[in-house]
C-alpha cells in the first residue's frame, strides 16, 4: 500500500483536496469527530475558521462527532473558569451556526461523560513513548505559553487522550488547523500500532486523515495576531450589533487612504476586507476597488454592515436557545448516549483484541 508522508504539511495538504473530493462524491464512507476545548464562547475566527466547514460536512451528509474537549481545558491552566457555563455557550454557538443536532447525523459531546472512551487511554499510553510526547511541538508552545509554574503530566499526555477522542468511534477524517497535525500523528501512530500489536490482519483502528480546511487564518481587529478572546481582539457570536460597530470602529488599520488589498504590506486592511468578503461573498480585490481612496471609515462601515447583516440570523437563534436551558441539555444528552453506545462496543473489541476478555 502506498504509503503517504504526513510529517510534511505540503503532502497532508495535497491529501486533503483528494479526500475532499472523496467526502463530497460518498460522504456516507465516512465519518468525522472534531472538537473544541470549551474555553469560552465563539467569536468570528472560530466561525469562519473551522466551525462553518464542520456545517458544510454535516450538510453534505457525513456523520459528524463533535468532542467538547472539558479534561482538555485542565491541561494549560491552574483556574479553568465556570466549565459547565464555557460547555453550554458553546453548544449555544454550535446550533445557532447551523450544527444539528436534531437528526441522526450529528452529536455533540463532552469527553469526561463518556467513561469506555477515558477507559481507552490506559492501553494507547503503552503505544508511545515519552520521547515521542516530548517533542510535540503543539504541546511545546503551549508549555510555551502556560501561565502554570508547574507543568503537568496531563499537558504531555493529552495528545493520547485526544486519540481516544478520535478512535473510540473510529473516525476516518479529522478536519484540523495545522497546530493540531502534530496530534492527528500520534493518533495514527497509536493505531497503527494498537492493529499491529493486538490485532494483526484484522484492524480494529481506522487511521484516520487530516482534513486541513482551505479558510483562511482571521486575525483579530488589531491585525496582528489570530483572533482570540484572550488577546481582546475579537468579534463573539453573541456580540450585539452596537457591539460589533463599536469594536470595529476601533480596530486598527494604517495611514494609507487608498484601500488596496495586500495581506503581506496591509495585514490590518486586508483582515478587515476578507472578513467583509467572507460576509458578502465579493472578493476583498472588488470591494477594495469599491472602496478606493474613500479610506479606512468607509472600509469599517461597510464591515459593520455585512457582518452584522450575516451574522444577524445566527444570532436571532442564539437568543432563542439562551431561553431554552433545556433543550442545551438535552442536546448534550443525547450526544453522551450515542457516544457511550459507540465507545462501550469499541472497548470490547480492544478487550478482545488485547486478550482481555474473562
Ligand atoms: N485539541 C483541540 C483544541 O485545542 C481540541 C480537541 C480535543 C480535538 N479532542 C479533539 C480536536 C479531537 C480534534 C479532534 O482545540
Amino acid at each position: 500500500m502506498e504509503r503517504v508522508d504526513y510529517r510534511t504539511f505540503e503532502a497532508s495538504l495535497e491529501r486533503s483536496a483528494q479526500l475532499e473530493k472523496d467526502l463530497q462524491s460518498n460522504p456516507e464512507r465516512f465519518r468525522v469527530l472534531t472538537g473544541d476545548r470549551p474555553t469560552g464562547k465563539l467569536h468570528v475566527g472560530h466561525l469562519f475558521g473551522s466551525i462553518e466547514n464542520r456545517v458544510r460536512l454535516q450538510n453534505l451528509g457525513v456523520p459528524i462527532f463533535v468532542v467538547i474537549a472539558d479534561y482538555q481545558v485542565l491541561t494549560d491552566r491552574d483556574y479553568a473558569g465556570d466549565i459547565a457555563e464555557n460547555v453550554h455557550q458553546l453548544v449555544i454557538d454550535y446550533i445557532a451556526a447551523g450544527l444539528d443536532p436534531d437528526g441522526e447525523k450529528t452529536f455533540i459531546f463532552p469527553h469526561s461523560h463518556v467513561p469506555e472512551l477515558n477507559q481507552l487511554l490506559l492501553p494507547f499510553l503503552t503505544l508511545v513513548t515519552n520521547a515521542e510526547l516530548n517533542r510535540n511541538p503543539t504541546v511545546k508552545e503551549e508549555i510555551q505559553a502556560s501561565s502554570q509554574k508547574n507543568i503537568t503530566a496531563g499537558m504531555y499526555v493529552y495528545p493520547v487522550h485526544q486519540a481516544a477522542d478520535i478512535l473510540f468511534c473510529k473516525a476516518n477524517v479529522v478536519p484540523v488547523g495545522k497546530d493540531q497535525l502534530p496530534h492527528l500523528e500520534i493518533t495514527r501512530t497509536i493505531a497503527r500500532r494498537f492493529n499491529t500489536r493486538f490485532c494483526a490482519g484484522n484492524p480494529v483502528f481506522p487511521e484516520p486523515q487530516p482534513l486541513i480546511s482551505s479558510a483562511p487564518l482571521i486575525l483579530g481587529l488589531d491585525g496582528s495576531q489570530k483572533m482570540s478572546k484572550s488577546r481582546n481582539n475579537a468579534v463573539m457570536l453573541s456580540a450585539t450589533e452596537d457591539e460589533t460597530a463599536k469594536l470595529i470602529k476601533a480596530a486598527k488599520t494604517d495611514t494609507d487612504r487608498n484601500i488596496t488589498y495586500d495581506p503581506e504590506s496591509r495585514p490590518e486592511v486586508a483582515n478587515l476586507l476578507l472578513i467583509a468578503s467572507l460576509c458578502t461573498g465579493a472578493p476583498p480585490e472588488v470591494l477594495a476597488e469599491e472602496i478606493g481612496d474613500k479610506g479606512a471609515s468607509r472600509l469599517k462601515a461597510i464591515l459593520t454592515e455585512s457582518l452584522n447583516e450575516y451574522l444577524r440570523p445566527l444570532r436571532q437563534k442564539r437568543q432563542q436557545l439562551e431561553q431554552d436551558p433545556e433543550y442545551i441539555r438535552n442536546v448534550l444528552m443525547k450526544g453522551i448516549e450515542r457516544a457511550r453506545q459507540i465507545a462501550k462496543e469499541t472497548l470490547v473489541e480492544v478487550r478482545r483484541a488485547m486478550g482481555m476478555e474473562y
